[in-house]
């Protein structure tokens, strides 16, 4: 009895480490290749051959990332048919970066990198919304956390833009002439995302009072994304946490227990930002440990 007991807090400690491992640069006993039978040996030199639609900048995370599209997904962009046909693939490279000490006001790619595939197929993936959703490491292999909840995760954000067939980017205008394309973008998307008010009692009460010992409410987002979260959901939720913090001037967070949680907490005075900015506070902790801890201006 005694044995089966220790074997179960065993197995739970397991689980509790292996679910939230995309912080884990560490880990090496995983080895799996493919996530929804998509692989990135399958498209090794896509960011090389297939059409670069657009690059994007986080400020939150330091982070630059390419999209790209293979040519069935760049036909249909261009027409702007709102409803892409199987065989159309989206790629994404998510890229840290790094101050250049040569030019310290000009960063450079670092080699912390990862992969993001969508690939079309209506009947194949008809319960993901027609698209088959992949995340790789950067040597092409899963990161260490369970496929079925990342790709819940996936499909869940990707959920906020049914309009144009849950894909977010639009192409950015970087050669001569494609100035028709750049009127798109994806603020028409209305992100309908019920935020509830409520005291923020289950979070790690430390780092809470550190924060602002003095708000008594704070908004915590709910549903799907909440459900389904694995800890890349933590980095992607920062930019509607922020919209949220910026709306109500209030603390927002998504939290899965205590000691996994992205928070968004405004700064009533700020060093940093100017009077028609707002400083805010991003905080990650993940296994109770701050992963990030950071603060940038927001424009009001
Ligand atoms: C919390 C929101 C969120 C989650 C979770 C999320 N994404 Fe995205 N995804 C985005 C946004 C926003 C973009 C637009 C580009 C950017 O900002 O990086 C995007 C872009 C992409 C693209 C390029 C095509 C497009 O839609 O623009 C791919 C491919 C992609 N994501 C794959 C994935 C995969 C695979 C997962 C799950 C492992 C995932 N995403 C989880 C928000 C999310």
């Amino acid at each position: 009895m005694i044995q089966i007991g220790w074997k179960l807090i065993l197995v739970m400690i397991f689980i509790s480490q292996s679910a939230f491992a995309y912080f884990d640069l560490s880990t090496g006993a995983h080895r799996l290749a493919s996530m929804n039978e998509i692989s990135l040996a399958d498209h090794p030199d896509f960011a090389s051959v297939w059409h670069l639609v657009t690059v994007r900048y986080r400020e939150d995370s330091g982070e630059l990332r390419f999209t790209y599209a293979n040519d069935i997904a760049w036909n249909a962009m261009k027409k702007m048919i709102p409803s892409y046909p199987d065989g159309a693939i989206f790629g994404k490279v998510g890229i840290k970066t790094e101050a250049d000490p040569a030019f310290t006001s000009s960063k450079v790619p670092s080699s912390a990198k990862r992969f993001q595939l969508m690939v079309k197929d209506h009947v194949k993936y008809k319960d993901t919304n027609g698209w088959g959703y992949a995340l790789f490491d950067g040597q092409g292999y899963l990161f260490d956390e369970d496929p079925k909840t990342s790709t819940q995760s996936c499909v869940a954000c990707h959920r906020i833009v049914p309009q144009s067939d849950f894909v977010f980017s639009r192409p950015a205008s970087l050669t001569l002439g494609d100035q028709s394309w750049t009127r798109i973008s994806t603020a028409e998307a209305k992100v309908k995302f019920p935020f509830i008010e409520r005291k923020w009692l289950s979070l790690n009460k430390r780092i809470r009072s550190e924060i602002e010992p003095n708000t008594p409410t704070a908004y915590s987002l709910q549903g799907e994304l909440q459900k389904h979260a694995f800890s890349g959901t933590f980095d992607e939720v920062v930019p509607l946490l922020e919209e949220q913090t910026k709306r109500m001037h209030a603390p927002s967070y998504l939290e899965i227990d205590e000691t996994h949680f992205t928070l968004v907490a405004p700064k009533n005075t700020s060093k940093l930002c100017a009077t028609s900015e707002l400083e805010v506070r991003i905080l990650l902790v993940f296994n109770g440990r701050k992963i990030r801890d950071a603060a940038h201006c927001l424009k009001k």
